[in-house]
């Protein structure tokens, strides 16, 4: 009664926001810049973190203009960082909301929503023999915190970039290869151009018998799946995406959001999500590429077409849709 119409653990918010029992917020204490587009976040989280796993990432929820956008980001530091803090890299990729926001603007000392860590591009228990990372840009971060994290006898990486200061952790990179805990191929795309999936025979000879983590852009993870599977050891291969494929198409059509009362034509191809943001309707979101369900809403009426797919949903009651990775197929009607 005496804090209405807030609840009293608003006003304890105010004090102790990182409490145990909060929501689970992190605080920003530090922001390093690795590369002219791509800082390093570091993170006090609250007392209800519960750790995380080489490789995995966490949903962060930002506010952006005043606007709360939820995000995923690979962890970079290692499980067992002494001082309890957690780190993120982030690339600022051009008109990136967040991520721009990260790297060029947010201040130490901002708070942040967090959810616990999460993600299945881990390393298995048991130590493979031999490893490869075959990454690109920024699908560099969940594999550095597996470098950071565990030692192989026999690592291999072919990691590319633009050029050698767009590399993120370079000098750590090379760090590890003066130590003889990494060997390392780094391309430059600007003068070698991307990589070609089959130049990996004459790279690193024994691609197929290395357990293998792969993260970057679309092109490279399509090409890598195909090849490893074209050489009959799919199982060997572990993607990590931070975008969904996005195979199918069709027509679009009116988007209605009955709960905001707004009206939208959408092309067969943009995700509700999008649509929803553009029109200024508060959509909920996480990692949007279709793994972490927080965007799930209800579908009122009408179709929506799923990007990876190309399933039909049709409106029924309790039906609901992931706007992150579906389009309207024909008029429909979202529950925002
Ligand atoms: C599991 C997972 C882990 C991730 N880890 C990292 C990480 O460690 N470091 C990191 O920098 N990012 C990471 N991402 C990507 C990150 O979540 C955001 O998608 C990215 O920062 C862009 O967000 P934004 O708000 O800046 O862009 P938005 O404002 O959402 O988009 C701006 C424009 O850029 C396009 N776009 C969106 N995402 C990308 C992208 N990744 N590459 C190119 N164009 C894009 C959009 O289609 C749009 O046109 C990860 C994503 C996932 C799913
Ligand atoms: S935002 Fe993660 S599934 Fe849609």
């Amino acid at each position: 009664m005496v804090t209405t119409p807030l609840l009293p653990s608003d006003y304890l918010d105010l004090v102790s926001p990182l409490r145990a029992g909060a929501d689970l917020r992190g605080r920003i204490e530090a922001v390093h810049p690795e590369t002219g587009d791509a800082a390093t976040i570091v993170i006090r989280p609250g007392r209800g973190w519960r750790g995380h796993t080489a490789g995995q990432y966490v949903r962060i929820g930002v506010d952006v203009d005043g606007v709360r956008l939820w995000r995923a980001y690979s962890l970079t530091s290692p499980t067992n960082r002494q001082d309890g803090r957690i780190t993120i890299t982030v690339k600022a990729i051009p008109d990136g909301k967040v991520s721009s926001h990260l790297v060029r603007r947010v201040k130490p000392g901002t708070l942040i929503q967090l959810d616990q860590a999460t993600g299945d591009f881990v390393l298995p228990e048991a130590k493979p023999a031999k490893v490869l990372y075959l990454t690109a840009g920024s699908g560099i971060t969940p594999v550095m915190g597996m470098l950071r994290d565990t030692e192989f006898d026999d690592v291999v990486m072919v990691h590319s970039a633009p050029q050698p200061h767009d590399v993120i952790f370079r000098d750590e990179l090379h760090g590890l290869v003066a130590d003889k805990k990494l060997s390392l191929t780094e391309l430059h795309t600007d003068t070698d151009g991307m990589l070609d999936i089959a130049r990996l025979d004459e790279l690193v000879p024994d691609w197929a018998e290395r357990e293998t983590w792969a993260c970057g852009p679309a092109g490279l993870l399509d090409a890598a799946e195909k090849h490893w599977s074209e050489h009959g050891v799919p199982e060997r291969l572990h993607v990590e995406r931070f975008r969904p494929s996005i195979v199918a198409a069709g027509d679009g059509g009116e988007v209605t959001f009955s709960t905001t009362g707004k009206t939208v034509d959408a092309d067969g191809t943009t995700p509700l999500l999008d649509v929803g943001e553009e029109a200024g309707v508060l959509m909920p979101s996480g990692c949007r590429m279709g793994i972490c369900f927080g965007c799930v809403t209800p579908l009122k009426a009408g179709a929506v077409r799923d990007l990876r797919t190309g399933e039909i949903t049709e409106a029924e009651p309790g039906v609901l849709i992931q706007t992150c990775v579906s389009a309207a197929a024909g008029p429909c009607d979202i529950e925002r």
